[in-house]
């Protein structure tokens, strides 16, 4: 199966990492030297995604420049022999015309911002990635989704267990056959409380859809904390097309929380060559209390 769209929601405020997040998207804080939005896009260029499609809101045009050159930047990188630097920033800008913006004027949920991405996705099943969700790991995410819906047909989610008392942050899965690799969504309930929760199973920020969902979208039914939910109209493609829960491999960080951001920080510190003693060493100081 061919997935050539993605959409990148970024239209959230990001109150959770205020004041940093005053005059800049929480998609451009940075894990190491790379913005989480950045991670995101090259995670969905690993997985064949050929367009780009970002759902921003206001004050978030930092996105835009990031993903275009800079032709001062580039000038200097060049006259100064900064070779790596120069490739690197020049790798991260999408072809020509295979990126496209349009705005969520209304924070009414990702649902909604997904649904604002309709007449760009068209006809044909497409991806949808949240930069909160940061997944490290050799074999990208998304890239196992693809190979997944290729076996599946249909929708495929990125799912895995947390704990019990944490469903209430999710989408969680009512599970049908289960191979412990792929399950079989019977269900979808999003941010029910630990009590009545269907699993703990639960959706991470990586989605493969079939554009029937944007039927449901339109709807515009108010969900969970009165934002019109994903997770709703996912739930109502269940029965009239495949849908599967991937367990992938590697280990995924909420950047979305402090604590999950500090926690991919030191993951993706200790995962690079030229980092990984120097920060190990610190770490060990630190814990040792030296
Ligand atoms: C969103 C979705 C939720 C999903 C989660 C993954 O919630 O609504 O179903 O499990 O992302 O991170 P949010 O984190 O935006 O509240």
């Amino acid at each position: 199966m061919q997935i050539r769209k993605a959409v990148f929601p970024v239209g959230g405020l990001g109150t959770r990492f205020l004041p940093a997040t005053k005059a800049l998207p929480k998609e451009m804080l940075p894990i190491v030297d790379k913005p989480l939005i950045q991670y995101a896009v090259e995670e969905a260029r690993a997985a064949g995604i050929e367009e780009f499609i970002f759902v921003t809101g206001r004050g978030k045009t930092a996105i835009e420049d990031h993903f275009d050159h800079s032709y001062e930047l580039e000038d200097l990188l060049s006259s100064r022999d900064k070779d790596q630097a120069l490739a690197q920033i020049r790798d991260s800008v999408p072809p020509a015309g295979q990126v496209a913006y349009t705005r969520q004027q209304e924070p009414l949920g990702l649902g909604h911002a997904v649904w604002c991405a309709r007449n760009l996705i068209g006809d044909e099943p497409f991806a949808v990635l949240l930069a909160d969700d940061l997944i490290l790991g050799e074999d990208p995410c998304l890239r196992q989704m693809v190979e997944a819906a290729g076996e599946t047909g249909g929708n495929v989610v990125a799912v895995m267990d947390v704990p019990r008392e944490h469903t209430g942050r999710y989408g969680v899965l009512d599970v049908g056959a289960d191979d412990g690799r792929l399950a079989e969504v019977r269900g979808l309930v999003e941010k029910p409380d630990p009590a009545e929760a269907p699993s703990t199973l639960s959706v991470i920020g990586r989605y493969i859809l079939v554009p029937e969902v944007f039927d449901y979208l339109s709807q515009m039914e108010r969900g969970a904390g009165g934002e019109i939910q994903l997770t709703d109209a996912m739930a109502k493609l269940i029965g009239d097309h495949p849908f599967y829960g991937l367990r992938f491999t590697g280990t995924r960080f909420d950047c979305g929380d402090k604590l999950g951001f500090l926690k991919a920080t030191v993951a993706f510190g200790l995962a690079r060559d030229d980092l990984q003693e120097g920060l190990g060493a610190f770490l060990e100081d630190l814990v040792a209390g030296r």
